[in-house]
């Protein structure tokens, strides 16, 4: 396995974080980063919303400094907007720029945006000429296999990229009106492997490190991007990390102790996004970290209820002392 070279830019191990909006927010990447990833992408952020300075999407790009290189994903329909962001979040810090040709969200599409670009594969060239040419780090993108099954532009899309600049390619396999259904299928990942000369990094359904090597294996693909997996389970990205390495997969620590790293991801982002900011978000990553944990349902009740941070730490709190008071019982 080699390290992926995107420009000038090396990275190992070859596994990235999947940009997740609403979810992958500097301090969540910043938290997972050291379980093995090589590389970390922003939320996407909106061209129109940095060209007209909106102070939350600059707090958006804004960056700790503890993850380097780190990616800033752009999203937006005009070239010449997309370039004056591109040049906004290089100067705010971005290592790489990457742009959103993936989103399928309504509230994206509709303004053309996103996976909605694909539509018009021309228009896909102009803003990836307009942002390669804006800025002097890499540009990557980032996209789906097109807009429906009878339009699967994707390896057209990805030699545009190729033809003008652009360093890598991510493709999710699956269509824009897929959203999230079906499986992805690593067949259009492969193909675009043989297709094109820019590395390519395969995306969709990584949710097992044996299978994630073997999917990166069979396609051929330059590195893998995790998503909704390692949510609540940062640990897979170990595991992975460690197969890329020649090593056997770490075990998965007791759930005592990944709760105690759930308690740590509340704490930091408790501090970070002050607490009527972090408690909402809170809920859905502690229902994850719950996953496997005897009486996870009542307390995923519990913990959507609750308001306060220190009730739900609390919470987490009490639930590692019964966990360990059990296993004592049971020795
Ligand atoms: C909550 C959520 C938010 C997402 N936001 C983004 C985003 O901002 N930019 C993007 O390119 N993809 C976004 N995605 C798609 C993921 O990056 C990834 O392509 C997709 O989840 C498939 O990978 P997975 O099966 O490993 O989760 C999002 C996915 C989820 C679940």
């Amino acid at each position: 396995m080699r390290p992926l070279a995107i420009g000038s830019i090396e990275i190992w191990p070859p596994l990235i974080l999947a940009p997740m909006s609403g979810v992958t927010n500097r301090t969540m990447r910043a938290l997972y980063r050291p379980f093995g990833l090589g590389l970390t992408v922003t939320e996407f952020v909106s061209s129109n919303a940095l060209a007209y300075g909106s102070r939350r999407t600059m707090e958006m790009i804004d960056q700790h400094g503890l993850e380097r290189p780190v990616s800033t994903q752009l999203w937006g329909d005009d070239p010449s907007t997309m370039a004056l962001a591109a040049k906004v979040v290089r100067e705010c810090g971005a290592d790489i720029v990457d742009i959103n040709f993936g989103c399928p969200a309504p509230k994206v599409t509709k303004t053309n945006g996103g996976s909605a670009c694909l539509r018009d594969p021309d228009r896909c060239e102009a803003i990836m000429r307009a942002v390669v040419g804006a800025v002097d780090c890499p540009v990557t993108m980032k996209m789906r296999l097109g807009w429906s099954d009878d339009s699967l532009v994707y390896v057209d899309v990805a030699r545009r990229a190729q033809s003008v600049g652009v360093r890598a390619v991510t493709l999710h396999a699956r269509t824009a009106k897929q959203f999230y259904k079906g499986a992805a299928d690593w067949e259009h990942i492969a193909r675009l492997k043989r297709a094109v000369d820019v590395p390519v990094i395969g995306n969709g359904d990584l949710d097992d490190p044996h299978d994630a090597i073997a999917k990166m294996r069979d396609s051929g693909v330059d590195a893998i991007m995790l998503g909704r997996a390692t949510l609540g389970n940062p640990w897979l990205i170990t595991q992975i990390r460690d197969l890329m390495e020649g090593r056997a997969a770490s075990p998965v620590p007791s759930a005592p102790d990944r709760l105690r790293f759930a308690l740590v991801h509340y704490r930091t982002m408790v501090h970070e996004l002050g607490e009527s900011r972090a408690v909402p978000q809170m809920r859905k990553h502690v229902a994850l970290y719950l996953k496997g944990i005897s009486g996870a349902a009542m307390l995923r009740e519990q913990i959507m209820r609750l308001d306060r941070a220190a009730d739900a730490t609390a919470l987490i709190e009490a639930t590692i002392e019964r966990l360990e008071a059990s296993a004592l019982v049971a020795a």
